[in-house]
């Protein structure tokens, strides 16, 4: 293979990604801040903040899909005599002596150095505090005194991110800030219904300052060339309407060899109805006051930054392998983990490819990226689990998506995907399981958050259950509604018109045939776990408070069900090779040899793989050996094959994309897991290993730095298939739900480590090369340190000892305390 140029490296000591040439193939970003305030940043210092919820609550602006790409952030300007550059060298794009960006966990450290000066940014988002610190320390490592003059940069976002972009007419009229002292305050729309107002503030004296955009950077220059950065001269502007900004100017001395420090604070303050203001229009600062204290010294803000360290210590701390890959380590230990938190944190709202006004939380994939995430922090997961409920309907479906400001179901896309409910149980059971708490089940939670219409959270899971029962097609296969887990088939949707949206539009749903074989897998693979969490409150390990039903006959009922799904499965859902897609509206066959293009399709494998379905029949094995055989590429496996070479109105937006990307034939990431672990569960541990590297980034970053093109330290949700213009390019990274499926693929499947009602289950499925490996995981008070010896076995547990005692079957029986397991495969 060619040799690639290098962007970057990992530093698995510190649990950074180090940048070391700004101009990577694409911008490479990081996530700041860990429950209400975040931002993104770029490894140019590029990005923008929010409170909570990135489209209702913007703080700062930004402009997607720009040219040049990634304009617009956070920007320092250090001007040394004439020559004006930027640590992160955007947007002024001069030329530097050396640069270097460390994107960590929830930190990034820009540091550029110019003639002789240095200039690092620490940017973070301290812990319960909502504002982005940016600690910038400049140092002089020439010989010379150096008269700096300083400038730094923030475009303030009138709050709606999607008015922002649109309404100019009321936009251009309405901007107000405060300038006090070294603060800045942004209060658009304060005057009237808002409580809320965002500052920027430097921890030193200014000697000037802007807060009018045109007036700082010029109306023919741009952010690369201010105007009073050019001259530096500060107009010391206010902004009245048109579009507020926030710049510092500070005049710096530093003697040979000397160094300061300069903290700028962004921050978000809300402030009581009666209490908005100190006098006619002049804001409450009292909170911002409050905060800037707590963070204006060199010292506090340390503090801060240790105490954000010392969270992620303990965060990754609770699940830890050495396996002596480093590849393999440094993915399951750091990035992984990181990454689940962000898209537990972000759902699909807010990246680099994702809006955040478009989307707000999904109800599938919120539950899904629990799953990656519920072993860090329960508290979190479980609150999740009744915001996500809270969405439901009393027969069981649900809204799409919610907005995590209100919590609200979404009302512009609504509800009507058929898998939805499923995932209900999914993240329900992966919740009790790792913690045990079944007290759960006795929530009392609210339809389409409704006061006065809760029920038990059981009772959400049962309906959950029964909105698949009950809208069966003429397979007895589940019917698919808007669509299931693949957004894009759009089996009930019939649409001519360009103008319309795949998702939302009305479909045409009496009469349908159409069924999922997706849905039907995923039942099962539930519908087990339903049953056998109906069984074990039959059995006494929790009694229902709220709620009464009997549970043993729940759980006979259902697995009634289950077994007449698989059945049905068995019957029409096989295509002789590999489990079919689906049927469509006029019930012909989805993804079966018989079809022209798309013969088949990963879902459907993943799902019915999984949940064993004729297993005894060898239909598993089959289905397992057609996707080696027709969906996996060099780059992972692909959605569909062959791809739609056109439009089908039958299908929707899937045969919508070009051959290769997204849906139609691209490596959706989110699916290849569902097909490892389908591979696990049948023992075959080579194959499930060799799917499983092609899309884990620590060896795509070393096989394709320029190829792959986005931030190789974390999944993407989709890489160009087999049939694209450049296969192996990626897209869409951070929000996907790959990042959960490939830590519960890893953690639970390959190296098997399986949290269970009654303790921990030991199963791994390896390749045969594997060599002994430990894993130290934190399970409720326990904390266990496992170690298996493969003796060269792909799967099969053939001994377990615990503090050196032989144990019986292969699950460690949870006490509290220290414990050493030893496995031998
Ligand atoms: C996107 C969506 C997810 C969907 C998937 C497949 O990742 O967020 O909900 O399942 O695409 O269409
Ligand atoms: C598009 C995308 C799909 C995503 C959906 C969400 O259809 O292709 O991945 O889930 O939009 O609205």
């Amino acid at each position: 293979m060619e040799q690639q140029k290098r962007y970057g490296h990992f530093d698995d000591q510190h649990r950074e990604y180090v940048i070391t040439d700004p101009q990577t193939p694409w911008p490479w970003i990081n996530y700041l801040g860990n429950e209400d305030f975040f931002s993104l940043i770029s490894n140019t210092a590029g990005g923008y903040s929010f409170y909570k919820d990135a489209k209702f609550r913007r703080i700062t602006r930004y402009r997607y899909n720009n040219v040049p790409m990634d304009n617009g952030g956070r920007y320092f300007y250090i001007k040394d005599g004439d020559t004006v550059w930027n640590p992160g060298w955007k947007p002024c794009k001069t030329p530097l002596d050396f640069y270097e960006c460390r994107h960590g966990m929830s930190y990034t450290r820009i540091t550029g150095r110019k003639n002789g000066v240095e200039a690092s940014v620490l940017f973070f988002v301290p812990l319960k505090k909502w504002c982005e610190v940016q600690k910038l320390t400049l140092t002089n490592n020439s010989s010379e005194t150096k008269h700096l003059k300083l400038f730094s940069f923030e475009e303030w976002c009138l709050w709606n991110a999607a008015t922002d972009m649109e309404n100019f007419q009321r936009n251009f009229s309405t901007g107000e800030v405060e300038i006090e002292g070294s603060t800045i305050y942004h209060k658009t729309e304060y005057r009237e219904r808002r409580n809320h107002y965002a500052f920027y503030h430097v921890n030193t004296a200014i000697q000037g300052f802007d807060t009018d955009r045109e007036t700082f950077v010029g109306l023919y220059n741009e952010f690369a060339d201010p105007q009073a950065v050019m001259e530096g001269k500060p107009r010391n502007s206010h902004a009245h309407g048109w579009s507020p900004i926030a710049s510092h100017y500070i005049e710096v001395t530093l003697a040979p060899g000397e160094s300061k420090d300069f903290v700028f604070l962004l921050g978000y303050i809300e402030n009581e109805q009666d209490k908005k203001f100190e006098s006619l229009q002049v804001i409450n600062k009292d909170k911002a006051h409050a905060l800037i204290a707590e963070l204006d010294t060199t010292e506090k803000v340390d503090k801060a930054f240790a105490e954000l360290c010392e969270y992620w210590d303990a965060l990754l701390n609770i699940y830890k392998v050495r396996t002596g890959n480093d590849k393999l380590d440094r993915m399951v230990n750091i990035w992984n983990q990181y990454q689940c938190m962000v898209t537990f944190n972000f759902s699909r709202s807010a990246s680099f490819f994702e809006s955040g006004v478009g989307r707000g939380m999904g109800f599938r994939d919120s539950n899904q990226d629990l799953v990656g995430f519920v072993h860090q922090i329960p508290p979190r997961a479980r609150q999740r689990i009744i915001d996500i409920a809270s969405t439901q309907f009393p027969d069981g479906g649900c809204y799409h998506q919610y907005q995590p400001l209100t919590k609200r179901g979404n009302n512009d896309i609504g509800g009507g995907f058929n898998d939805d409910p499923c995932w209900l149980i999914f993240g329900t059971v992966a919740y009790i399981k790792e913690t045990g708490d079944f007290s759960i089940l006795d929530e009392m939670v609210p339809f389409d958050n409704q006061p006065g219409s809760e029920v038990t959270l059981f009772e959400h899971l049962k309906i959950s259950m029964d909105h698949v029962i009950k809208n069966l097609g003429p397979h007895m296969l589940p019917l698919i509604g808007r669509a299931d887990w693949n957004d894009c088939l759009n089996l009930n949707c019939f649409s001519w018109d360009p103008n319309e949206s795949f998702q939302t539009t009305e479909n045409v749903s009496e009469g349908t045939k159409a069924e999922s074989l997706m849905i039907a897998g995923l039942f099962v693979v539930t519908g087990k776990d339903y049953v056998a969490l109906c069984k074990k409150i039959a059995n006494g390990q929790w009694s229902m408070v709220n709620g009464q039903c009997d549970f043993a006959d729940e759980a006979a009922r259902m697995q009634k069900a289950v077994d007449e799904m698989i059945e049905a499965v068995k019957k029409h859902g096989w295509d002789g090779e590999w489990y079919l897609r689906a049927y469509d509206f006029y019930g012909r066959k989805i993804g079966s040899n018989e079809c022209e293009e798309a013969k088949i399709f990963i879902e459907s494998q993943g799902w019915c793989t999984m949940a064993e379905i004729g297993a005894e029949d060898g239909m598993v094995a089959k289905s397992l050996d057609s996707c080696k055989k027709y969906l996996e590429c060099e780059h992972g496996m692909v959605l569909n094959n062959p791809a739609f070479t056109k439009y089908i109105y039958e299908y929707g937006e899937i045969s919508s994309y070009p051959e290769g990307y997204k849906e139609n034939a691209g490596i959706f990431c989110h699916n290849n897991p569902w097909v490892i672990i389908g591979e696990c569960i049948a023992g075959r541990g080579n194959d499930a290993w060799s799917h499983y590297a092609k899309i884990l980034p620590s060896y795509v970053e070393e096989k394709y730095q320029t190829l792959h093109k986005v931030e190789p330290y974390v999944n993407c949700q989709m890489v160009a298939g087999k049939d694209a213009f450049r296969p192996g390019e990626g897209k869409n990274s951070w929000l996907t739900g790959t990042a959960a499926w490939m830590w519960y693929t890893v953690s639970e499947f390959i190296l098997g480590i399986k949290p269970d009602y009654d303790g921990i289950r030991i199963d791994p499925c390896l390749p045969e090369t594997a060599t002994d490996y430990t894993v130290s995981r934190k399970f409720r008070d326990a904390e266990y340190e496992i170690t298996i010896h493969p003796n060269g076995a792909q799967k099969g547990v053939k001994s377990i000892t615990l503090d050196g005692q032989p144990i019986q079957g292969t699950v460690i029986p949870y006490s509290a305390g220290k414990h050493v397991v030893e496995v031998t495969m």
